[in-house]
Order: C-alpha cells, then sequence, then structure tokens
C-alpha cells in the first residue's frame, strides 16, 4: 500500500500570518503549499466582476466548481489574467469570507482542495484544513495571534504596498471576519482538540517557522 502524501495542516483566523509562515515552511520542507483562503478570494473576485451578488449560492456554487483558477510561480491567475494583488483587496476580504459560509460554494472547492495532496508533501492553510479537507494530516496547528497584532500587520502590509489603510477600519473588520468564520453552521473556524496552539503575537516569523518545522519533522522520513 502506498503510504499517504505527508500534509502540515494550518489554520487560524485572518491576518494570523498563515500565509507567510505556511510559505515558508513549504519551500523549506520541499512541499506543496495550498493557500485555501485564495480560492474563496478567487470565488469573491470572479463573482464580484461577473455581477453575480455574493449570497446567490447557486450561481456561486457554479462559478467555484469551474473556477478557471492558476497557482504559478507565486502568481495567482483567474482566466489567464494576474489577480494576485486584485484578491488582497478588502473588498475581496469581505467577499471571500461572505462566500465562504456558503456549503455549496464550499463542496465545489473540496475535490480540488484535495488534489493539491501530492509530490513529497503539501502545507494546507485555511480554516478548516484539519477539520474537514484534511482530517488525518500528520499535523495539525491553529496559527493564532491577537486582533490588535493582526490588524497591526495587515496595516503595515497595506502601507508598504501603498494601499490606504486605517487602522480602527481594519480591527472593525477584523472583529467581523472573525465572527463570521467563526460562528457559520459549515467547518467554523475552531481549533480541534488535535490542533496544536500557536500564538504569534510576539514572536518573529522565524520563530514560527521553526516551531512547525520541528513538529513536521517526523514526517520527512
Ligand atoms: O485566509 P484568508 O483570509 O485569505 O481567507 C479568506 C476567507 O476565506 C476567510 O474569511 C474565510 C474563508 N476561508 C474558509 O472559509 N476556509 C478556508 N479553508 C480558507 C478560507
Amino acid at each position: 500500500i502506498a503510504t499517504p502524501v505527508p500534509v502540515v495542516a494550518i489554520d487560524g483566523p485572518s491576518a494570523s500570518g498563515k500565509g507567510t509562515v505556511g510559505a515558508l515552511v513549504a519551500r523549506i520542507l520541499g512541499f506543496e503549499h495550498l493557500d485555501s483562503g485564495a480560492l474563496y478570494r478567487i470565488v469573491a473576485l470572479a463573482a464580484l466582476r461577473k455581477g453575480v451578488a455574493l449570497d446567490d449560492e447557486t450561481s456561486l456554487a457554479s462559478i467555484a466548481a469551474a473556477l478557471p483558477a492558476r497557482f504559478e510561480d507565486g502568481l495567482v491567475l483567474l482566466d489567464g489574467d494576474d489577480v494576485t494583488e486584485a484578491i488582497r483587496s478588502e473588498a475581496c476580504s469581505v467577499g471571500a469570507s461572505r462566500v465562504a459560509v456558503l456549503p455549496a460554494v464550499r463542496d465545489a472547492l473540496f475535490w480540488r482542495q484535495r488534489s493539491y495532496r501530492t509530490g513529497s508533501g503539501l502545507v494546507a492553510e485555511g480554516r478548516d484544513m484539519g477539520s474537514v479537507i484534511f482530517p488525518d494530516a500528520g499535523v495539525k496547528i491553529f496559527l493564532t495571534a491577537s486582533v490588535e497584532a493582526r490588524a497591526e500587520r495587515r496595516y503595515k502590509q497595506l502601507i508598504d504596498k501603498g494601499m490606504a489603510a486605517k487602522m480602527d477600519d481594519l480591527l472593525k473588520d477584523l472583529y467581523e471576519r472573525d465572527a463570521r468564520d467563526s460562528q457559520r453552521a459549515v467547518a467554523p473556524l475552531k481549533r480541534g482538540d488535535d490542533a496544536v496552539l500557536l500564538d504569534t503575537s510576539g514572536i518573529t516569523v522565524q520563530q514560527a517557522v521553526d516551531f512547525v518545522i520541528e513538529r513536521a519533522s517526523s514526517l520527512r522520513n
């Protein structure tokens, strides 16, 4: 029997640093990397571009099922169009959180997410990687940080990119998104008993990466 491809599942709230940590860990381990949040963001962007309402579950599920999206050389492509930056806008952040409450949209993305489990391993990050998509993941991390620390990081990111940002708006937005992601009926954001808690509020990216690598060392043999 073939040994299943090892998975490191990293779940946690918005702007907790999952993306940064996940990408670095994947590179160090030589694993594939799945940013599942990007898929929900692309669905939201595709819907916004097509004028589909963000609560039209049937239409959104069709979009999700036939999503012409690819991840290539660090870029996110939708219909061949580079949307790497566009999906990080506040409109897409809020939109992704809204489409993600819809069960039909989640179902439509289920197998696509599983298909990233190839090669020597996968680092998958999102909200339900350890609970729903890869329940048999060998390492499950719940990566979090205080709302203030997350808002501050997001603020810095936006300012560095030359985008407008207001601390009050970011805080309000994070609270709303946390609430929506945690309180939805299907696959809510929640630390499972089998996930190790990693609070990054007071630690560096390098320390967070080291922590995950240490946990994942058992998977590499
Ligand atoms: O990780 P992120 O902030 O890029 O995710 C964007 C939204 O997508 C987030 O508000 C919730 C949703 N999401 C989800 O429901 N399940 C996942 N596995 C990943 C993201």
